[in-house]
């Protein structure tokens, strides 16, 4: 049976794409997808999942490995293996505000899709928050008057300037990030090994 992989969609899907491509590797067929979500090509079976979900299929064994950004695992720590860093998907972790925003001294409301991180970063501070979770678009929660600030992920910073948001405070870096089935690695570790050996060698150019 080939390996699966599960790629994250979207923004770090396209990124991995042209990495693929830049290994040699033929990515037609996951270019020329449409709209299915699972791709075979001469070597592997694809699954295309939200981040979130790419560690699920990764944890559960569904997928051998997994591409997720650094933001995810952090977030959800998940029982996989986090093997190496990938050239692309950098991005950071910010605090952002309405320009010229004051902070008042009242209990600040902080709209996010990352939790967990936020509850960690507010309890480091010692100060007592409360966090609203948000799905997406969480740059309209301060604009809409439903938080004083977000914790979001920033990578080229056009969402926050396109919305009047400016950063008040970055405290994490992430890139996108290989991750493994524990027991996959164990058991097909022969088949695994040349891609991973492929990915980490690019990434140590
Ligand atoms: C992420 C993040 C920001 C945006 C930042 O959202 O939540 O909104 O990207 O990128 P930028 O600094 O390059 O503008 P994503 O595109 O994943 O969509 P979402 O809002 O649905 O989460």
């Amino acid at each position: 049976m080939k390996p699966v992989i599960a790629l994250t969609k979207g923004r770090l899907e396209k990124q991995f794409l042209s990495f693929f491509a830049s290994l040699g590797y033929d990515i037609d067929p996951l270019t020329e997808k449409g709209r299915k979500l699972r791709v075979e090509t001469d070597e592997f079976a694809f699954i295309f999942a939200k981040g979130p979900d790419v560690t699920t299929y990764v944890q559960y064994g569904i997928a051998d490995l997994g591409i997720v950004g650094g933001d995810i695992l952090a977030e959800i720590q998940p029982d996989v293996y986090d093997l190496l860093p990938l050239p692309f998907g950098q991005c950071r972790m910010a605090v952002a505000t309405e320009k010229g925003k004051s902070w008042s001294n009242q209990k600040k409301y902080i709209a996010s899709k990352y939790t967990a991180i936020t509850k960690a970063f507010f309890k480091d501070k010692g100060e007592s928050v409360e966090i609203i979770k948000l799905e997406g678009s969480v740059e309209l929660a301060p604009i809409l008057g439903l938080a004083d600030a977000i914790v979001d992920i920033v990578e080229t910073g056009t969402t926050l300037k396109e919305n009047g948001l400016v950063i008040d405070e970055e405290f994490m870096e992430f890139s996108a990030r290989l991750i493994a089935n524990r027991s996959s690695l164990k058991i097909k570790r022969k088949q695994l090994n040349p891609i991973i050996e492929k990915l980490q060698q690019k990434e140590n150019e």
